[in-house]
């Protein structure tokens, strides 16, 4: 074969006025927010780069040197690449994950999911959009809490009605039932989390029954009058990792009945450490997955192959998920531990800090109540402003609950242990207590 190569001098392309160019861009994607989180961690890298001490609590991620994905996972991946699983995945997914998924899910739930119920796709994110565009019309209701992760999002790229619940610390940062009961008439969605992103928060069993129940009685209406449906999006990403004796639930444990309209979202992005690897799944009717299956083709949002074939094994193997399990289990709760037992002790001494149990995903909600309070004489206004006080005086770098869609300067913020390691957060308390005292 001969390669020909082009002639003439180098071409580097002029592409011209970026300001006319964006302007010139659909109105979406030109009021689409940027992520708060990746701004905060742009700030954090620079200080870093800088040479100061940082324990870094704000990316919702893993540091592979601390938590490395199953080597056994890692092994199946190279073993399926070498065999040659290199192609275009079906659009449903691979049919062992399918299958693999369904037995993973009877034997931590005891539901049997049909195979026409999944749908393996690249991570979590894919879900997301693709539930919004599949059940969604323009100007359809979507009601989600405040603060979670990302609906504010999607609500705006499905240009659907927002109706954010605004939640509490008693109720764990959970929406209530006498909270979302109002909104269900008019709702064609409703998104649950649990364990919650950004506060580590489950939702409580009893709650989502109820919650769940109220759902199955608004469709008896809308069949009756014939009516479309209201769906509940139950976003269980971080499922596998709950703590202090909490078990997760899965919706259909509670409220079988609510099977038609349930659409359950899951992966091994947190519960393997592996949100480089891109594997997701949905569990829903035949009806829904169908309509998700074809938005979602067209946008190519499949797993990688190899990475399917490696899950599948690794799912299938409960002693290998068990021994990884209890592994990183104890390293994310450790952490947690740390965090919740050194601002607990604060509060303690009298300085305003509270904390939130560790209960679940790798989070948790730290509140400190400085607005209104002065540092070197200035008064301090708002959370970013606490949040730049944090990182600049006591090397913490943590994320406002106004990230995750939260109007109110409550002073909460999201701390996130998977990229830090102990000393990281031993170290961080005598720089976080000086800054305590120095505010009046
Ligand atoms: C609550 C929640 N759902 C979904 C996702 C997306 O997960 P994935 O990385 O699999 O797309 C995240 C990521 O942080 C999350 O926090």
């Amino acid at each position: 074969m001969t390669v020909t190569t082009p002639s003439g001098s180098r071409i580097e392309p002029n592409f011209g006025n970026p300001e006319t160019i964006d302007a010139s861009l659909a109105s979406m994607v030109r009021a689409l927010k940027g992520s708060e989180i990746l701004r905060i961690a742009t700030e954090v890298r620079a200080m870093v780069a800088a040479g100061k001490q940082v324990c870094n609590l704000t990316v919702g991620d893993f540091n592979s040197k601390y938590f490395p994905i199953p080597a056994l996972l890692l092994d199946g991946i190279t073993r399926a690449l070498a065999a040659g699983e290199t192609n275009y995945p079906p659009s449903d997914g691979v049919l062992v994950l399918r299958q693999a998924v369904t037995e993973y899910v009877e034997r931590v739930s005891r539901i049997r999911y049909p195979l026409e119920s999944v749908l393996i796709t690249g991570g979590a994110r894919p879900v997301l959009y693709g539930v919004y565009r599949t059940v969604l019309n323009a100007g359809d209701t979507v009601v989600f809490a405040g603060p979670s992760w990302n609906n504010n999002h999607y609500a705006w790229l499905a240009g659907a009605h927002p109706v954010d619940i605004v939640t509490d610390r008693d109720h764990g940062f959970q929406p209530t039932l006498a909270q979302i009961a109002p909104h269900l008439p008019k709702a064609t969605l409703l998104c649950l989390c649990s364990p919650l992103n950004p506060t580590g928060t489950i939702m409580e069993p009893v709650m989502l029954e109820a919650i769940l129940r109220a759902v199955v009685a608004e469709n008896q209406v809308r069949e009756r009058r014939g009516t479309p449906y209201l769906f509940v999006l139950y976003d269980q990403i971080y499922g596998a990792l709950t703590f202090g004796g909490k078990r997760h639930v899965y919706p259909l444990e509670v409220a079988p009945e609510a099977a038609p309209w349930v659409i359950t979202l899951d992966g091994i992005s947190k519960s393997l450490a592996a949100t480089g690897l891109r594997v997701g799944w949905v569990l829903a009717a035949p009806a829904v997955i169908a309509r998700l299956r074809d938005l979602l083709g067209h946008v190519g949002a499949w797993a990688p192959r190899a990475e399917q074939v490696a899950v599948a094994e690794f799912l299938r193997n409960p002693d290998a998920m068990a021994e990884f399990r209890a592994v990183m289990d104890s390293q994310v709760q450790m952490r947690l531990d740390a965090l919740y037992q050194g601002f607990c002790a604060l509060k303690a001494q009298g300085y305003p800090v509270d904390c939130v149990n560790p209960q679940g995903a790798i989070y948790l909600g730290l509140q400190l109540r400085l607005i209104g309070r002065t540092i070197d004489g200035v008064r301090i206004e708002t959370n970013d402003e606490i949040r730049s006080l944090l990182l600049e005086r006591a090397g913490l770098a943590v994320v406002p609950f106004q990230a995750f869609g939260l109007k109110e300067e409550t002073g909460w913020f999201r701390m996130s242990v998977g990229a830090v390691s102990m000393d990281d957060i031993t170290q961080a308390f005598p720089r976080i207590r000086a800054l305590l005292d120095a505010v009046k």
